[in-house]
C-alpha cells in the first residue's frame, strides 16, 4: 500500500457483456487514475445478483469482468470481486438500519430498472445500500462513475453523514468523478448505452460485430447532401470518442452537407476496429496465459479485505456489535 495518496473506489457489475459506455464512462478513468490514487476496483456480482439469476452465468460473466479489467491496463493489485469482501453485505445491513424507506425510494435508477421489466426485489430496492458499503468501507474520497450513478454516490455520502452524526466521525465523504463529454455514452438506438437494452458495442467486439453494430446505429433520413445536426446524431457522438483527430473536419462536413451518413459509419467502424483490436488481442493472450484468472488477483484480493477488515472493526466498535 502506498501511503498519504487519496483512496479511489469503484466498480462494475458483471451483469452482462461490458460496452464501450462503460469503457468510456468509468473504466477509462480507472486506468487513467489508478497510479494518482490507491484504487479498489472490484466486480460488484453481489450487485449483479439483483438481474442476473443463473449461477452459470454469474460465475462466467464474473471472470470476464477480471479479464476485462487486466485487458484495459488495470494492476492485478487493484482488482477484486465483491463477493471476496463479505464485510461490505455486513456494512449494509447496518446501513439499512439508518436509512429510511421513503428516502431510497427517491432512487431514479431502481423505478428505471422496475419500467423496464426488472423484478422488484428487496435487494434492488437497496442496492444503493450495498453500493454506499463498497464505497465507504474503504474510505473512499473519489468514485469514477457515469452519469447514471451520479445519484447513488451522493446517496453514499448522505449515509456517511447519517452514519457520522449518529455514531460519531467514521465515514469519509465521497465525491463522483464524471467526466462530462462521456457521461452518457448512447447506445446504436440513440438511447443510454446499457448491458439491459441491447443496444451495446462491446468492449471486446469482433471486427465483424463491430461492422454490423456500426451500420445499424439509427440516424434520421437525410440524403448525402443534406447538412447534418452533430447534436443529434449517434455516429458523431461515436466520433467524438473514436474520431478525436478528425472530428473538427468531420464536424465541417456534417455542416456542410459533404458526407453522409453511409461514410460516417464506415470512418466510424475503421476507428472502433483500430481501437478495439489491439485490446481483443490482448485480453484474448491474458485468458490464454491464466488458467485461473482469480489467482492473478491474489494480491488484490488481500489487500482489499485487510482494509475493509480494519475499518468493520472500527464500525462494529461504533455502532455497539462488539464482545
Ligand atoms: P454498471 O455495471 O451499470 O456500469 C459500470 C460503469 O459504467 C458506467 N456506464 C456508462 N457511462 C457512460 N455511458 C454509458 N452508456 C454507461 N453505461 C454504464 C456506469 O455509470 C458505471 O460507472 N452500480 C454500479 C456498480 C457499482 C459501483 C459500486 C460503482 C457497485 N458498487 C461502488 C462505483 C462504486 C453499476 O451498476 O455500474
Amino acid at each position: 500500500m502506498t501511503g498519504g495518496k487519496k483512496i479511489l473506489v469503484s466498480g462494475i457489475q458483471p451483469s452482462g457483456t461490458l460496452h464501450i459506455g462503460n469503457y468510456f464512462g468509468a473504466m477509462k478513468r480507472f486506468v487513467e487514475l489508478q497510479d494518482e490514487f490507491e484504487s479498489f476496483i472490484f466486480v460488484a456480482n453481489y450487485h449483479a445478483l439483483t438481474s442476473v439469476s443463473d449461477a452459470n452465468i454469474l460465475a462466467e460473466n464474473t471472470r470476464n469482468v477480471i479479464l476485462d479489467y487486466l485487458a484495459i491496463g488495470l494492476t492485478p493489485e487493484n482488482l477484486f470481486p465483491q463477493s471476496d469482501i463479505p464485510e461490505v453485505t455486513e456494512l449494509a445491513w447496518i446501513f439499512n438500519t439508518l436509512i429510511t424507506v421513503p428516502y431510497l425510494s427517491r432512487a431514479v435508477a431502481y423505478k428505471e430498472k422496475v419500467e423496464k421489466g426488472l423484478e422488484a426485489t428487496v435487494g434492488l430496492f437497496d442496492y444503493p445500500a450495498l453500493m454506499a458499503a463498497d464505497i465507504l468501507i474503504m474510505d473512499a474520497d473519489v468514485v469514477p462513475v457515469g452519469q447514471d450513478q451520479k445519484q447513488h454516490v451522493e446517496i453514499a455520502r448522505d449515509i456517511a453523514e447519517k452514519f457520522n452524526n449518529r455514531y460519531g466521525e467514521t465515514f469519509k465523504l465521497p465525491k463522483a468523478h464524471i467526466m462530462r463529454e462521456v457521461a452518457t455514452v448512447p447506445g446504436i438506438d440513440g438511447q443510454k448505452m446499457s448491458k439491459s437494452y441491447k443496444n451495446t458495442i462491446p468492449l471486446f467486439a469482433t471486427d465483424e460485430e463491430i461492422k454490423k453494430l456500426v451500420m445499424s446505429i439509427v440516424t434520421d433520413s437525410k440524403g448525402e447532401k443534406e447538412k447534418k445536426d452533430v447534436e443529434a446524431d449517434t455516429v458523431f457522438a461515436l466520433h467524438r470518442l473514436f474520431s478525436e483527430t478528425k472530428l473538427a473536419e468531420l464536424a465541417e462536413r456534417y455542416k456542410n452537407g459533404t458526407i453522409g451518413y453511409k461514410e460516417s459509419k464506415e470512418i466510424l467502424i475503421k476507428n472502433i476496429t483500430s481501437f478495439i483490436g489491439p485490446l481483443r488481442e490482448r485480453r484474448n493472450k491474458i485468458a490464454r496465459d491464466n488458467k485461473n484468472i482469480f489467482d492473478v488477483i491474489e494480491n488484490g484480493r488481500a489487500r482489499a479485505q485487510k482494509r475493509a477488515r480494519a475499518k468493520m472493526k472500527e464500525v462494529r466498535e461504533k455502532v455497539g456489535i462488539t464482545f
